[in-house]
């Protein structure tokens, strides 16, 4: 029931019409009779400080950030936490009183899904694609101290990305000869409408243990569908968009989120059940 006490989240970014946020937290905060609501505001570049503004004003309890704002929207906050500053974006805002802060859930995210399947610590990992998820992946991996290799499309991109971090890179082709414990796919290749692409073949899948794929439309992707004819273990994205959302639940509501539940209504949204 939406009543006088009602409290707003609001997802901020552009766009945000095909988030699966609301169906992840709405259903949860009625499980758990929590008097919130999670409403996504497709905004514009110019608008992003009256926004804030806005969450303020409106007494909101918090807010998710996604892309285009993740970085961009840390100069308009009051206080970032260590761990979002470190990484250089903040995908989640809470507000106490008229003071906003910002965290990364997305972070915990990636490390708390492959955590699930194995040590990261030491662990080869070979990560396609040196964009933004690259970043965070590359932020979550050397924290856990684990050894890689970027490889991407544009070897330039990778170069920047790996020198950041310290690690190694190399072109896509290195795929026909590279094994690793781990393979992270980072790029949007297989994500729908293109459902019938894939990143790799399926003999090149053979050459690892654990296949993650941060793509999580479709819940199964071709990657991950050739990663277990080829023997692997897989992860899907939607179990790292589940543990991001269960993060920023946990730091508006500072009650814990049930992530099977989560992950089980963002998989009915997207099948369109
Ligand atoms: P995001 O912020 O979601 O990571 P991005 O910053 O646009 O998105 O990064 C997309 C990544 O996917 C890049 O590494 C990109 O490779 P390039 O650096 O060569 O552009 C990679 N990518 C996207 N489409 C690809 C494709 N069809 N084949 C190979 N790599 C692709």
């Amino acid at each position: 029931m939406i009543d006088a006490k009602t409290r707003l989240i609001g997802l901020i970014g552009n766009p945000t019409g095909h988030s699966l946020s609301p169906a992840m937290h709405n259903p949860m905060f009625e499980k758990l009779h929590l008097n919130y609501r999670y409403l996504c505001f497709n905004v514009e570049k110019n608008e992003l400080n009256e926004c804030i503004k806005a969450l303020k004003a409106l007494n909101f309890a918090g807010a998710n950030v996604t892309i285009p704002y993740k970085t961009e929207i840390m100069g308009l906050l009051d206080e970032i936490d260590p761990v979002a500053k470190k990484i250089g974006a903040v995908n989640t805002i809470v507000t106490n009183g008229k003071k906003l802060t910002g965290y990364n859930t997305d972070f915990e995210g990636i490390i708390k899904s492959l955590e699930e399947y194995t040590v990261p610590e030491g662990k080869s990992i070979v990560l396609i694609g040196a964009g933004g998820a690259a970043r965070a992946v590359c932020y979550a991996m050397k924290e856990k101290k684990a050894r890689v290799i970027i490889l991407n499309r544009t070897q330039k991109n990778a170069k920047k990305l790996a020198e950041e971090f310290g690690f190694e890179y190399a072109g896509l082709d290195k795929l026909d000869s590279i094994k690793a414990d781990i393979l992270i796919n980072s790029t949007s290749v297989g994500m729908y409408p293109g459902i019938n692409e894939s990143i790799c073949t399926r003999g090149q899948l053979e050459n690892f243990r654990i296949v993650f794929d941060i793509v999580y439309n479709p819940a199964e992707t071709k990657l991950l569908r050739d990663a277990k004819k080829a023997g692997c273990k897989t992860i899907p994205g939607l179990k790292m968009l589940a543990y991001q959302a269960a993060g920023s639940f946990e730091l508006w509501t500072g009650k814990k989120a049930d992530l099977a539940f989560m992950m089980n209504s963002a998989k009915k949204e997207i099948s369109g059940e």
